[in-house]
């Protein structure tokens, strides 16, 4: 394999998955692994801080190694590495960082900071090339929940943002008041298809701006638990989600019509959801506007994702201190 094309090896370890990928300039993944956490998260309903950083440095290095010699290449095949840098669990990402530029240095290869978010908005076009420009991307991850206008690849401007929680988050806090365990998206997602949408929850900022607002709705769907013991959980989750839905996708139609797009992307944890991936289909068709998603293996966290995303820094020429943040907003690149 060695020099038949520079590759970036892109490293993930901002929240509790330990993943590294290799990809080139056009999206193209070579070869991928991800060690997932999420057993290990199960018993406290999230994720446990010191616990995720303690299993970054049991796997990381045999990620690297994992993905180095699956697709055989070797360091001097690398145009550099592309680490997350936030925003994130400060420990995790000490580990990602850490060790970047541990390889880098001995290996004598670039290490590049990446903004998680970017890695998510970059997300859409790995594998192949699927966005049209200008986009609307529709971010929404467990700790994120955004709007932004993408004119060309590394061209992003925010329009909107939660104000509180993330949609995931939202997804997550009501799945363990269901006792559905951890991570409780696809939980939520999977029982709500049972369920009737009896109840009306409350849809946050709807009709008022291209801002997000869940910490409301996660709390009424905690006081309606208390106050009707026997509720079906399946109609409660449905309940949910089409609150969740309605304001997310109308937030959707909105901003395409202050931004008119040739695009919309739906990328992040919440985007693997069948529900959303139905109701941003519709929308697109209704409004006909072309529909991009990640597949859904790039929907969640992944390294692929901060490969790309590298390229992207590379070619303007960006490059950051290589030092964990926790928040990092998506202006902050
Ligand atoms: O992007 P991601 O992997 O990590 C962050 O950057 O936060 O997103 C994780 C979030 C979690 O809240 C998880 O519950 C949610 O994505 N999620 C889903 C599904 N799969 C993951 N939510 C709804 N339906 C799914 N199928
Ligand atoms: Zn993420």
């Amino acid at each position: 394999m060695t020099g038949t094309r520079p590759l970036v090896l892109g490293i993930e370890t901002s929240c509790d998955d330990t993943a590294v990928a290799l990809v080139d300039k056009d999206g193209t993944v070579v070869s991928a692994c991800l060690a997932s956490q999420a057993a290990l998260h199960s018993t406290y309903g999230g994720v446990y801080p010191e616990l995720a950083s303690r299993a970054h440095i049991d796997k990381i290095l045999p990620t690297v190694q994992t993905v180095m010699g699956d697709a055989g290449v070797s360091p001097p095949d690398l145009r550099a590495i592309g680490v997350t840098r936030g925003p994130g669990l400060i420990g995790s990402l000490m580990v990602g960082l850490n060790t970047a530029c541990g390889l880098g240095h001995g290996w004598g290869v670039p290490v590049v900071g990446v903004n998680h978010l970017r890695g998510h908005l970059r997300s859409a076009d790995l594998e192949e090339r699927r966005v049209s420009y200008p986009a609307m991307v529709l971010l929404v991850s467990g700790g994120h929940t955004l709007l932004a206008r993408m004119t060309g690849p590394g061209e992003i401007s925010l329009v909107g943002a939660t104000l509180d929680d993330s949609v995931g988050e939202a997804y997550d806090k009501v799945a363990r008041m269901l006792g559905l365990g951890y991570p409780g998206g696809p939980a939520i997602d999977k029982l709500a298809f049972t369920g009737s949408p009896s109840v009306h929850f409350p849809r946050p900022l709807l009709g008022r701006g291209l801002d997000f607002s869940f910490s409301g709705l996660k709390s009424a769907v905690e006081r309606y638990l208390a106050a009707t013991p026997g509720i079906p959980p399946a109609d409660v989750a449905a309940s949910f989600v089409a609150a969740c839905l309605e304001v997310l996708l109308s937030k959707c139609r909105d901003a395409l019509r202050q931004f008119p797009a040739a695009s919309l992307v739906v990328v992040g944890g919440v985007a693997a959801s069948p529900q959303l991936r139905a109701a941003a289909k519709e929308l697109c068709e209704d409004l006909g506007v072309e529909l991009c998603l990640p597949p859904l293996r790039w929907s969640t966290d992944n390294g692929a994702m901060i490969g790309l995303a590298t390229w992207d820094y590379l070619a303007l020429g960006i490059s950051h201190p290589l030092e964990p943040v926790t928040t990092l907003s998506m202006e902050d690149f």
